[in-house]
């Protein structure tokens, strides 16, 4: 999925690039002219190392041994980083460690692991523009596929924004699974707020209403 959202790429890095079949992907169908893959595990990198060598590619990609994009060259040609099956936090700090990102506009294709509102408020209030998403099912989860890109303009989001954005456009099996997950989560929320305040949460119950008009 995440693939999809990277078109005419120059440089893609893969971050928590694990056996290297999303950064050999790309390359294959023409989606990057060279990948940058990290990962902060020696094993996973090694696998990438070999999968590329297996398919006589090796000379499409660096492999570096790093924490998120640490160590990465801040160079022009970098078009996307692309982070998947990563948590929230972590991709907040792989973010906000690479100033490039933000400098030359660079597109971020975000497929976290947990903590997708996390994902979001951080894009919304440090100038990022969710530009896309995209639902995808795995083993029974739900995750959403991110798109964005720095603009500059910093936007407080409300409960709907951080726990919805753009994925309000998807639709079908996989949207309906991702949009029913969290409602479960916002409605333990709500009852928490509930046994806590005695009252209600307006925006909680807004963003818990506009949720089930999508269901
Ligand atoms: C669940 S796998 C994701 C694999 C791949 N991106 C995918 O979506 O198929 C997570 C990978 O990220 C690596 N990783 C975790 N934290 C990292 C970090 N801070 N920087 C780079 N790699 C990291 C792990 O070693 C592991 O190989």
């Amino acid at each position: 999925m995440a693939a999809s959202f990277v078109d005419n790429g120059g440089t893609v890095c893969d971050v928590g690039c694990d056996h290297g079949k999303l950064a050999l992907y790309l390359i294959q169908r023409g989606k990057a002219k060279h990948v940058i893959a990290t990962d902060i595990n020696r094993q996973p990198l090694q696998k990438a190392i070999d999968l590329f060598a297996s398919y006589d590619l090796s000379h499409t990609a660096d492999f570096l041994l790093t924490d998120g994009l640490q160590g990465v060259e801040n160079t022009a040609d970098i078009t996307h980083v692309v982070i998947a099956g990563l948590g929230g936090h972590t991709m907040e700090q792989v973010i906000e460690s690479a100033p490039f990102v933000k400098e030359q506009k660079t597109r971020l294709v975000l497929l976290p692991a947990q903590s997708g509102y996390r994902v979001r408020k951080y894009l919304y209030t440090h100038g990022f523009e969710i530009e896309k998403e995209q639902i995808v099912s795995e083993k029974g989860k739900y995750y959403s596929c991110i798109s964005a890109v720095y603009t500059g303009k910093m936007h407080t989001p409300d409960i709907y924004e951080i726990y919805i954005g753009k994925s309000d456009a998807c639709t079908g099996p996989d949207a309906t699974g991702y949009f029913e997950m969290l409602l479960s989560q916002l409605e333990k929320k709500r009852a928490g707020f509930r046994h806590d305040n005695g009252t209600e949460n307006t925006e909680l119950e807004a963003a818990i209403e506009k949720i089930r008009k999508l269901l």
